[in-house]
């Protein structure tokens, strides 16, 4: 028998029958006139010489029971016994087009899975989970579950995938054509700097603009494992799961596991419309929609400005510095609470440190307030010093290993959220703060691996995330306007999982606007413009020691979230002056930046290129970074995308206010482009591109298309 659930543009087929082992045999594009029975036909395989008698066939977690050749999408045993797992149907219920559910049951090892599977009729995301229940009558010990074993069409020959470090977050890495497995293993108990749980996979020839592309990302902020395996029976699957460490998961009978949301796009027009299905879907069906229609507000956060040399005076100077140039959001950054002067102490006594704030913290919100900003500020719940009064009164509330010493990390370690009165305690401390001062945002910090997420002895990874998400979700629930953003060392805790209880994720430590080029670009192949925090730093970048001007490390802040990260008192007047105009500007766009459909350009090497086009196409912007020398005399041409090319479009120049070519007249003063601009056809932007203007390296310019009707 045959399920299949379909889009408009996408399809999963699916073959099962009672008793047996279910399959997808199909994903992709839509197929309009093709009966169901026509793929099992053509997928019909045959013996192969020095190979098992009958083709062994996959299922939906290709369980060792089935005797599958490549990565399995199941580890569960009664100790040691009953491993050789066969979950095989007893019931599918097709909710509509778009959604199922198929029932599962192994007579043998006595588990029973449901596996969920829904593609969204708008973005065409598939969002997959599987869910085991122990019906037997010892404990069983889960070692690994995936969301799904999810086939991988031969036609997807290479992968790109995340690397990175602190501060240089989501640099991707391209993978060639492979046999064997390619695996990243995450145990460090967040996202990590290193690497999403998310992998694309690409044909040969795909590009960012076109070509077939698939993408997957889990839906998790703890541990995880990411495999994509190509094996001997000319077969390729992704398995994306949990990470567990040893007897993580024992699942009591009658008690079950949930795995965390697979999430799997598709596309024929390349990497962009991969991007694009799983930015529209983290807007619409990842966040929980409070903030849906609202103006992402410009930010200004303390913490690159005065790090832990706190005092009234200075805060209220710099709101009002912040306020000048045009931040509407005030985020008082680490060092305001408790005897946190440095980073080795204080963490977690959260009530407002009498010794920089002796007046409170009234004076400062109600001057934010009375500037017209909203009042943010920084948490760091999970964690603890060890020099605190927390830990002096609670050592026994954190995670850890019973007689293993911690792995030395930021002064710091972290609490046991998986006991209920270190959630209590979290949940008081922090309601006191953001009830008091009607708190609007929350940036929820998180800065250290965890090495040894042990609870009473046990691994606790699992408990733990689930346990933050519900930390998160109870204060969402508790104020209702509260935003917050995900945070940890930069972009180490970036992902849907946390994404369905926050509104923004703060994405590197980097401020320096040359690394944010890169790694914004990173990010957005999983992560839209809205969430992506981007601030202007100060013009000696911290982390690099790289001086950049207000131009380009203000163009660079435009698409994403933005907001400002330095001292203001100790830029330039002209910079601040230049710093207003890029606010100016991106609040004058941001509807477009936020709500339109964003593109990568693919371009040459000394050039970043990304775009944004509205919905209706009648407007974009376009950014171009040049990140380097060109090796010619002159730079090239842009060629744009994602235009209506029958439509006509006046072309303007509006970022950098003050463009200096190098030499003149440049075909910035040819076209007007300043000025009135010139109109032009969406086909010779696209086709034959506008001629950039001969800069400096570090130029970034912003192209604004307006349809001419
Ligand atoms: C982390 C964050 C920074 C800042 C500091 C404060 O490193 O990523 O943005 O908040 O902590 O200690």
């Amino acid at each position: 028998m045959f399920v299949t659930l379909y889009t408009d543009k996408s399809q999963v087929t699916l073959t099962y029958d009672i008793g047996e082992r279910p399959q997808i045999i199909y994903w992709g594009k839509r197929l309009r006139n093709t009966p169901e029975n026509q793929l099992a036909h053509l997928g019909q395989r045959q013996y192969a010489r020095g190979a098992a008698y009958e083709d062994i066939q996959p299922s939906l977690s290709n369980e060792l029971g089935a005797g599958i050749y490549g990565s399995t999408g199941l580890l569960a045993h009664r100790a040691g016994k009953d491993w050789a797992t066969s979950l095989e149907v007893t019931d599918v219920r097709q909710h509509s087009e778009q959604s199922l559910t198929i029932n599962c049951y192994d007579p043998r090892a006595k588990i029973e899975a449901v596996y969920n599977i829904e593609i969204d009729i708008d973005t065409h995301v598939i969002v997959a989970t599987t869910r085991l229940k122990n019906i037997g009558n010892s404990p069983l010990y889960l070692d690994w579950c995936t969301a799904l074993s999810m086939p991988l069409d031969n036609r997807f020959t290479r992968l790109k995938s995340y690397m990175g470090r602190w501060s240089d977050e989501f640099r991707t890495q391209d993978i060639p054509n492979f046999r064997g497995g390619y695996i990243r293993e995450n145990k460090i108990g967040r996202t990590g700097h290193d690497g999403v749980p998310a992998l694309l996979a690409l044909a040969d020839g795909t590009t960012e603009c076109c070509g077939d592309a698939v993408g997957f990302h889990l839906g998790w902020s703890g541990n995880n494992r990411v495999r994509v395996d190509r094996t001997i029976d000319a077969r390729s699957f992704v398995h994306m799961g949990e990470y567990f460490f040893p007897g993580e998961i024992i699942i009591d009978p009658g008690q079950t596991y949930q795995s965390p949301p697979l999430y799997a796009a598709w596309s024929e027009q390349g990497l962009n419309g991969v991007s694009q299905s799983f930015h529209h879907h983290v807007m619409h069906s990842v966040l929980d929609g409070r903030i849906k229609d609202k103006a992402r507000p410009v930010h200004y956060n303390t913490w690159e400005a005065v790090y832990f040399d706190i005092t009234e005076d200075k805060l209220i100077s710099l709101a009002e510095a912040a306020a000048e140039v045009g931040a509407e959001r005030f985020v008082l950054d680490d060092g305001w609470f408790g005897g946190r002067r440095c980073q080795e102490k204080g963490l977690g006594d959260w009530y407002v440190s009498e010794e920089v704030l002796p007046n409170g913290l009234q004076p400062l919100v109600d001057k934010v307030r009375s500037l017209g900003m909203e009042f943010g500020i920084w948490f760091e719940p999970e964690m603890v010093n060890p020099d605190s009064e927390l830990y002096r009164n609670h050592p026994d509330w954190i995670l850890n290993a019973p007689g293993v010493e911690q792995v030395p990390f930021r002064y710091q370690v972290a609490l046991d959220l998986t006991k209920p009165e270190v959630v209590e305690y979290l949940f008081e401390c922090m309601s006191a703060v953001i009830g008091k001062y009607q708190v609007d945002y929350v940036k929820w910090d998180m800065n250290r691996d965890i090495h040894h997420p042990g609870s009473d002895g046990h691994a606790a990874t699992h408990k733990q995330t689930l346990a933050l998400y519900a930390l998160m979700r109870r204060l969402r629930e508790t104020y209702p306007n509260l935003e917050i953003e995900s945070c940890a060392s930069g972009g180490a805790r970036a992902d849907y999982g946390v994404l369905a209880n926050t509104d923004r994720i703060w994405t590197s430590d980097s401020n320096d606007a040359l690394d944010r080029q890169t790694i914004q670009r990173g990010a957005s192949y999983f992560f839209p413009l809205p969430i992506m925090g981007a601030h202007v730093g100060p013009r000696n970048c911290h982390i690099t020691g790289r001086e950049l001007t207000m131009d380009f490390r203000a163009g660079t802040a435009i698409f994403g979230h933005m907001g400002i990260e330095a001292d203001l008192s100790k830029e330039s007047e002209e910079d601040r002056h230049i710093l207003g105009n890029a606010v100016d500007l991106y609040k004058q766009h941001r509807e477009l930046l936020h709500s339109g459909k964003f593109y990568r350009l693919d371009t040459v090497s000394y050039l970043n290129a990304v775009g944004v086009v509205s919905n209706t196409g009648n407007e974009a912007l376009f950014s171009c970074a040049m990140v380097d020398g060109h090796p010619d005399i002159l730079p090239v041409r842009l060629q744009l995308t994602g235009l209506l090319p029958e439509r006509q479009f006046r072309l303007r120049l509006v970022w950098p206010k003050n463009p200096n070519s190098i030499t003149q007249p440049s075909p910035l003063d040819h076209n007007d482009l300043l000025g009135e601009g010139r109109v032009f056809s969406g086909e010779a932007l696209m086709n034959y591109g506008i001629q950039l203007p001969l800069m400096f390296p570090l130029t970034c310019l912003i192209y604004h298309l307006k349809e001419e009707i």
